[in-house]
């Protein structure tokens, strides 16, 4: 409700009431608090800090390197199988969207699963998708860049990127994961690093499933 300040304008009153909130706040947030509030948003101006932390939105650290676009669930089906995927394994995702493929693995074969995707919108919609399959306790989703993350634990990694993302990303694999890795891509090749194994999946006319049609397998090689 207002109330006329003691100086008789609307104004007095909410320059009044300004004050007393201040003082308000200021006993809830003690000076260091403030100021490091203050610091925070300095940060945020200049760029150090991503708004998106700090205002809790949920952003991608930077541009996803490709668009989200989900495996077909028979491709999922085919991928594993051509990895031949087992209970022992330890299945990552580079880009796992809403987690379909460790979540299959894991359900399917019992196999362990990481899948790391760069959105923490992906992120969400793949621990759901966990928790609705029964499945928390056999893998994990982290938010992160799938060219910083750590892949060295795994024995099948799985990939629907682009041709020039599997490039760049080659040489990391190359070098952080054990010889004897499997990998698995959906759709994209490796340039001239020419595939072991290939499969097929439905039709390439079928407007549905075209992107999740051209299978390919390679093993990650003895080190020199
Ligand atoms: C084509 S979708 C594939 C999703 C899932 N692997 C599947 O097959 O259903 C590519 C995914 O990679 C993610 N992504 C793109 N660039 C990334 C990066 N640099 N690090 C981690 N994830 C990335 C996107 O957010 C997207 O979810």
């Amino acid at each position: 409700m207002l109330r006329r300040s003691s100086g008789g304008t609307w104004k007095g009153c909410w320059r009044g009431r300004g004050e007393a909130r201040a003082k308000r706040v200021k006993s809830r947030y003690p000076r260091t608090n403030m100021l490091n509030r203050r610091n925070l948003l300095r940060a945020v101006i200049a760029g150090a800090v991503p708004s998106a932390l700090v205002l809790g939105q949920d952003k991608p650290k930077r541009s996803p390197d490709v668009p989200y676009v989900p495996t077909t669930e028979a491709a999922v089906e085919a991928m594993l199988k051509l990895a031949g995927v087992k209970k022992t394994d330890v299945v990552y995702d580079l880009g796992c969207g809403d987690g379909r493929i460790v979540v299959t693995a894991a359900k399917a074969y019992g196999a362990r699963g990481v899948g790391i995707d760069i959105n923490p919108e992906r992120i969400k919609e793949a621990r759901a998708n966990a928790k609705k399959n029964g499945v928390e306790h056999l893998v994990r989703f982290e938010e992160n860049d799938l060219f910083e993350a750590n892949i060295s634990e795994a024995t099948v990694v799985t990939l629907f990127l682009l041709s020039n993302i599997n490039l760049k990303l080659r040489p990391k694999l190359m070098k952080d994961l054990k010889p004897g890795t499997r990998i698995v891509s959906n759709t994209f090749d490796m340039g001239d690093w020419k595939p072991e194994r290939e499969a097929t999946v439905g039709s390439p006319d079928d407007i549905d499933s075209y992107l999740s049609h051209h299978l390919y397998f390679w093993t990650i090689p003895a080190k020199k």
